[in-house]
């Protein structure tokens, strides 16, 4: 009996999906800390899974750098498994930026993702592709990063959770969209000149993601700035709940789309707190000699501090033998480390 090739491809790529979907629903229900229906986004792009996770937790890394010197410094109690939403932190402005945060970094990680190939549903932005005409007089080239997937695909996933009709549900999902905005405002262009050495007389360009340095330094700036809210429900009966600044000069103003917004007010991050999802700052590092937030006075709320002394030993005055040998001394300093009380 002969089998026709089309018969056996069929098979075979049955057998192939059910267990591509066999993997995708073990690895979409062992990772923890996923709402239902990201679970079921999970389950039919298990391929963009990884890019989500690693850029939430991207977004959480560049939160702890921002906050690195301040009382709170984007610890939460939620259990570590909770990378993608933050209850413990109630509606103040930090959980805000943690929001807008990680909703930054899993839009960029998956348009660097889908850059660099690794996505099958993306790839460079189609409207910037080869040769066609900017209406700044230049020419796309190369491999525009295609941020409208990531967008999109960051505000399907990230904005899953938030299935509550509630304030704090809405200012989730203002302030994942400020981080998405934070990402796209940020975008670069780069160029290369063509022409006869070097003239420029055609530019060939192409956008890029910045460093994600850059998305982080914009939105603590944000974070700085950012609006108090109170729900408020539409004057006609069916209108849905929206926020509307709570200090503004004309009534029901919307804050606007790159404002993080806020409806509670920060506790000081001093002591430990479950309440409130405050730390404290025991044992925290400080620094004696300045009046900055990271100060012993500031982090520490007057506790006073602990002093650490220790040496510090490091290879110095090295020469380079030719050939082939590095000589080095060995220096070490006397040095202090203070920790809150
Ligand atoms: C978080 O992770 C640490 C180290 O991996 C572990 O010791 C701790 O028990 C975890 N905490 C929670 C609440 O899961
Ligand atoms: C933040 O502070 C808490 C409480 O002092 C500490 O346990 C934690 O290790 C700190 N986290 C980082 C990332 O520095
Ligand atoms: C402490 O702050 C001072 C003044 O801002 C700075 O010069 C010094 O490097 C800081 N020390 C440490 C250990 O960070």
């Amino acid at each position: 009996m002969t089998v026709s090739p089309t018969v056996v491809w069929a098979a075979f790529s049955m057998a192939l999906s059910s267990v591509v979907a066999l993997g995708a629903n073990i690895i979409c229900n062992k990772i923890p800390g996923m709402a239902p229906k990201q679970r079921a986004i999970c389950r039919s792009r298990p391929d963009a899974i990884v890019s989500i996770g690693e850029g939430a937790k991207l977004g959480l890394t560049e939160c702890q750098y921002q906050f690195r010197f301040m009382r709170w410094n984007c610890s939460t109690l939620d259990s570590n498994d909770s990378m993608f939403g933050y209850e413990s932190l109630g509606g103040t402005k930090e959980a805000a930026f943690i929001y807008a945060m990680t909703s930054a970094g899993v839009s960029y990680a998956i348009t660097q993702s889908c850059g660099l190939g690794s996505l099958p549903n993306c790839g460079c932005d189609k409207d910037k592709g080869d040769g066609k005409l900017a209406p700044q007089g230049w020419k796309w080239g190369g491999c525009s990063a295609d941020i409208k997937h990531g967008l999109r695909l960051a505000r399907k996933f990230m904005d899953a959770r938030e299935i509550a009709q509630n304030a704090r549900s809405l200012m989730n999902l203002h302030n994942n969209r400020a981080g998405r905005k934070a990402v796209k405002d940020n975008m670069g262009t780069d160029c290369k000149c063509h022409g006869v050495s070097g003239s420029c007389t055609m530019k060939t360009c192409w956008t890029t993601l910045p460093p994600f340095r850059k998305i982080g330094d914009s939105l603590k700036k944000r974070y700085k700035k950012s609006k108090i809210v109170v729900p408020y429900l539409g004057r006609r009966a069916r209108t849905a709940v929206t926020l509307i600044l709570k200090r503004a000069k004309r009534p029901h103003r919307k804050p606007r789309r790159s404002h993080l917004v806020y409806l509670d007010k920060s506790p000081n991050y001093c002591d430990f707190d479950g309440k409130t999802g405050s730390l404290g700052t025991v044992g925290r590092k400080c620094n004696r000699t300045t009046k900055d937030t990271d100060g012993c006075d500031l982090m520490c709320c007057g506790r006073g501090y602990n002093t650490h002394q220790y040496t510090r030993t490091w290879q110095c005055n090295c020469k380079f033998h030719w050939c082939c040998y590095v000589n080095c001394n060995k220096c070490s300093e006397r040095t202090e480390e203070y920790t809150c009380k």
